[in-house]
């Protein structure tokens, strides 16, 4: 088996530089801006589509922290490390949950706006695995297109960063030491910069976001084609925790044939009251769970397939009929104008859901201020394994760990002292220069397909054998000998993210989180470890076993 090492030879049409580049333009890569042109350096933001096109801004339910009077940071890292079934890694949660509540407050004053209740405090509401009211939401359910709204703003009016839309960025540049130098991106113009460049600079932070498009049915976004974690894997960067994809419970089921991105029914509905039954009206949740339909996300998943499994049916509803259409017109305006287009209609219909992708909990193994393995490489936000997720993230910590660690990044780069130096074409290691096939766009559905049945939310020694031998056909079969498109080199991305994430699920031969096999269907002391892989430039890829404190530059194994 061997994965593509290189996208495209580092020989550019045209370059660029500045002190920082960030590449993404969710909450994690614009609060990354914001913070390191506080400390007035020149930001290079570069993104795939627009600006706002990314993950944040479907984001719906809200952003957890403990404003609350009768909540703390312990109780909310005590929340985390439950949903995170024993892998989180502690420090790293306690600083999310300490440092949360001051990152929202940042926030409020780049311009975002929260709910408010009568008496003007941020209104609090509850998700799934929360034990207390403590999710700040906006516009109802509108929550992260308001983040990101507040946020590009204010992005757009600092003059000393550059925003470059329409640019897939394809590969990491490093010097001969092996540091972070640069990326090659592949921009579709207009203007000074077309075609295939490098952008430059002593600091490259990656905040690319997840990668929902390896699976058929996704909330995630069409951009969502883990660009970041493939780039990290070919520049020989640790990832971490692959395996712990997490499938929201309430997706709206749109029959059978539907793929790509799929409509959100956020927890926060189940929050304010809504509860799921099965065909016969059974509230099935009640027996599974002492916080029923507000158990982790995991866990409401895992009941919904199988009341699914044992009853036959292809979903199971939401009913929220209970919550009363004021609620559902001002609390929920989004999901109610959503389920209108579909012909359902909330307040007095059930909504059909059932699980589908929704958040990568892995990625690219990072320390406690975004480092990654590669000097100068720093992730951010989900593209990122920060261990502050564990086996399974908590609702609504998404957007809160981009505001959080994308302010600890903006720090670790002043304190890493990396934008002093100026790089110049004349430092990348010209021994990359051996461009690697390019898997060909075609594939890209029959790969969802196949990760769908056999590496979704069930998986077995037998299905993700199937899963390897397929990935590993295609990778040295479908391959382009032509020029590529931007969708061949994000299917090479999701191959790429697909193979490493089979490995992961294979190996672990346990039930924990969101990672749940069939034939081992209990949780095991022994892999209370993360599984940690890198890429050799032969593609072979090396996996070990570290424990969930350990982080890069630490002594802890
Ligand atoms: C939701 O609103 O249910 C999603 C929130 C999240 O993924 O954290």
């Amino acid at each position: 088996m061997s994965v593509p090492g290189v996208l495209q030879a580092p020989t550019s049409g045209w370059t660029t530089s500045a002190d920082v580049i960030v590449v993404g333009s969710g909450v994690a890569g614009l609060t990354t801006a914001l913070r390191v042109r506080a400390q007035g350096k020149s930001v290079l933001l570069v993104t795939k589509a627009t600006v706002d096109e990314g993950s944040t801004r479907w984001a719906q339910g809200g952003i957890a922290a403990a404003l609350a009077d009768d909540d703390s940071p312990e109780d909310h890292l005590r929340d985390t490390l439950v949903a995170g079934g024993g892998l989180c890694n502690e420090e790293a949660v306690r600083i999310l949950v300490t440092e949360g509540p001051d990152a929202v407050r940042e926030l409020m004053a780049w311009g975002a706006r929260f709910d408010t209740d009568p008496t003007g405090s941020i209104s609090l509401t509850r998700e799934g695995g929360h034990h207390r009211n403590r999710i700040a939401h906006a516009g109802g359910d509108a929550t992260g297109a308001e983040v990101s709204r507040a946020l590009v703003a204010a992005v757009s009016a600092d003059p000393g960063i550059e925003v470059v839309e329409n640019a897939l960025v394809l590969d990491l540049l490093k010097d001969i030491d092996g540091a972070a130098i640069g990326v090659t991106l592949h921009v579709i113009g207009p203007g000074r910069r077309d075609g295939v460049g490098a952008a430059l600079a002593p600091a490259v932070v990656l905040a690319t976001g997840g990668f929902g498009q390896v699976f058929g049915q996704t909330t995630n976004p069409y951009v969502a084609t883990g660009d970041g974690v493939a780039l990290a894997l070919r520049a020989g960067a640790a990832v971490a925790d692959l395996e712990f994809v997490q499938f929201h419970p309430t997706v709206m089921w749109l029959g059978p044939l539907a793929q790509g991105q799929q409509p959100l029914v956020s927890e926060a509905v189940r929050g304010e009251g809504a509860v799921l039954v099965d065909d016969a009206g059974e509230r099935f949740m009640l027996g599974e769970h002492e916080m029923a339909d507000l158990a982790p996300r995991d866990v409401v998943a895992k009941a919904i397939r199988r009341r699914m499994r044992e009853t036959g049916a292809a979903h199971m509803w939401l009913d929220g009929r209970g919550l009363g259409a004021d609620m559902w017109v001002h609390r929920f305006p989004t999901i109610l104008a959503s389920c209108r287009l579909r012909g359902i209609d909330p307040v007095t219909d059930l909504i059909p859901v059932a699980p589908a992708q929704h958040y990568a909990s892995g990625g690219v193994l990072t320390d406690l201020d975004g480092r990654s393995t590669i000097p100068g490489l720093y992730a951010c936000g989900e593209v990122a394994c920060s261990g502050v997720h564990g086996a399974n993230r908590l609702a609504s910590n998404s957007l809160l760990e981009g505001l959080v660690f994308g302010r600890r990044i903006a720090s670790a780069i002043e304190a890493d002292q990396l934008s002093r130096r100026v790089v110049t074409e004349a430092d990348i290691d010209a021994r990359d220069t051996q461009r690697s096939l390019v898997v060909r766009n075609a594939i890209r559905r029959q790969l969802q397909q196949k990760m769908d049945v056999d590496a979704g939310v069930l998986r077995s020694a037998e299905s993700l054998d199937e899963a390897t031998q397929w990935i590993d056909a295609a990778l040295s079969g479908d391959v382009n000998r032509g020029t590529p498109c931007t969708e061949d080199w994000e299917t090479t991305n999701l191959m790429t993210v697909a193979r490493v994430l089979v490995e992961h699920a294979k190996l672990r031969e346990e039930t924990r989180g969101s990672h749940w096999r069939e034939d081992y269907p209990n949780a095991e002391e022994r892999w209370r470890v993360r599984l940690v892989t890198t890429m050799a430039k032969d593609g072979d890829l090396h996996t070990e076993r570290r424990s969930p404190e350990w982080v890069p530059g630490s002594e802890n194994t």
